[in-house]
C-alpha cells in the first residue's frame, strides 16, 4: 500500500509525519475522489509507523468508506478533533511532512494546535510518484490512446474559417466523449500567434498558410496525457516547413537519446543542440518536457537543469519548439515512458500534415 511506502521513507529519513489535504497527493495515497474540499479542513495523517486516519467533512459520509476516520460536521470546530488525532498519531510534535498545496489557512491553524517543523511533502513523495507501476502506466495509455484518436477526429474536421475558441471547445467535447475530461485547457495558436507557447485560444479565424498549434490533453481515472501536433492549413511557406522538419528532428533525437540511467538534463541537451545548429536556438524559449502522471506537470522535469537520473516506469513529455515572433511556431510533443529505452505513449503522425 502507498501510505505504507511513504511511512517507509519517512522513517528512514526522519521524518515523524504527514497531513495530507486533498489534491494529487491525497488521491495517489487514498485512492478517494475528495476533490474540491474547498474551506472545509479534510486531512489524512500518517506517522512514521504507517498509522494513519482521516479527518473528513461530514458531507463525504457515503463516499469515505474502510479507513480509519473521523467526520465533522458544520458547526463543530475541525481543529478540536484534528488535534485528539494527531495526539493518538502521535505527531503533534517533529518534523512533519505538509501537503505543498494545502490552504495556509489550514496550516496557520495546524501550526496553532501543534509544535510541529514542517516540511514540503513533495520532497519524500516525489520519490514515489515519479516511478509509475504497471497499473499506473496502463491508464496513462489509456490517456493517451484517447488524444491520438481525437487527433484523428481533428483531421477529419474542416479547419479553415474556425476560430481558435471553436476549435478549441470542439477538442475539449471531443475528448470529454472518450475520456473523464480535459487535462487542461486546450491550446489552438494559429499563424503568428503560435509564436506564443501558451497562447489563449482567440477569436482570430484560421486561415490558408497557416500552421496551427494544437496542445490538449486527457484524463483517465486521474492520469494525464498531454499532446502536441503542429498542422498546416495548405501549402505553408518554405521557412515555416522548414522549422518544423527542425523541431520533428529535435523531438526524435531527444526521444532516442530517452534510456534507463540518463540524467534528464541530456535529453533537454539531445534537443536544444539540434535546434541550436540549425540556427534557431534562441526560439526554443522553453524545457523540452515534463513528468506527467496525476498531475499535467510533475517530476521529473526535462529541462538544462534536470538532475534526476532516469529509471523505468518514469513517464514525462518531450516537447521542442520554435517560436518566431510575427511569423508563428511549431511544436512537437509526445508522452514517453521509461522502458529500457524510451517508449512513446502517444503515437499520432508526426510527419507534417497538410490539410
Ligand atoms: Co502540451
Ligand atoms: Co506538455
Amino acid at each position: 500500500m502507498r501510505i505504507g511506502k511513504l511511512a517507509k521513507l519517512m522513517n528512514e529519513r526522519g521524518f515523524d509525519g504527514a497531513l495530507v489535504s486533498p489534491g494529487s497527493n491525497f488521491y495517489y495515497l487514498t485512492g478517494l475522489r475528495i476533490h474540491e474540499a474547498g474551506e472545509r479542513p479534510t486531512l489524512l495523517a500518517i506517522n512514521a509507523d504507517g498509522e494513519f486516519h482521516l479527518l473528513v467533512p461530514s458531507l463525504y459520509e457515503n463516499v469515505v468508506r474502510d479507513f480509519p476516520v473521523t467526520f465533522w460536521r458544520d458547526g463543530e470546530n475541525p481543529y478540536e478533533k484534528l488535534s485528539a488525532v494527531m495526539g493518538e498519531l502521535g505527531i503533534k510534535a517533529g518534523r512533519v511532512l505538509i501537503e505543498n498545496t494545502m490552504r495556509a489557512d489550514w496550516l496557520i491553524e495546524v501550526m496553532r494546535i501543534s509544535s510541529i517543523e514542517p516540511y514540503p511533502l513533495s520532497s519524500l513523495i516525489r520519490e514515489l510518484r515519479m516511478r509509475k507501476d504497471r497499473e499506473e502506466i496502463k491508464l496513462m495509455e489509456k490517456a493517451a490512446r484517447v488524444v491520438d484518436e481525437v487527433f484523428e477526429e481533428i483531421l477529419s474536421w474542416d479547419l479553415v474559417g474556425t476560430t481558435e475558441k471553436e476549435l478549441a471547445l470542439r477538442i475539449e467535447l471531443a475528448i470529454r466523449e472518450r475520456s473523464d475530461g480535459i487535462s487542461f485547457e486546450p491550446i489552438v495558436a494559429g499563424g503568428e500567434n503560435g509564436a506564443n507557447p501558451h497562447h489563449e485560444p482567440s477569436e482570430r479565424k484560421l486561415r490558408k498558410g497557416d500552421m496551427v498549434i494544437l496542445d490538449y490533453g486527457a484524463r483517465w481515472r486521474g492520469y494525464c496525457s498531454d499532446i502536441t501536433r503542429t498542422v498546416a492549413l495548405g501549402r505553408p511557406s518554405e521557412k515555416l516547413v522548414e522549422i518544423y522538419e527542425v523541431v520533428k528532428d529535435a523531438q526524435e533525437q531527444a526521444f532516442q537519446a530517452v534510456r534507463e540511467g540518463v540524467k534528464a538534463r541530456e535529453i533537454d541537451g539531445t534537443a536544444r543542440s539540434v535546434i541550436e545548429k540549425a540556427g534557431y536556438g534562441r526560439f526554443f524559449t522553453h524545457r523540452t518536457g515534463h513528468g506527467l502522471g496525476l498531475d499535467v506537470h510533475e517530476e521529473p522535469y526535462i529541462g538544462p537543469d534536470g538532475e534526476v537520473v532516469l529509471e523505468n516506469g518514469m513517464t514525462f513529455t518531450i516537447e521542442p519548439g520554435i517560436y518566431v515572433p510575427g511569423l508563428g511556431g511549431v511544436r512537437i510533443e509526445d508522452d514517453v515512458v521509461v522502458k529500457g529505452k524510451g517508449r512513446r505513449l502517444t503515437k499520432a503522425e508526426r510527419e507534417l500534415i497538410i490539410l
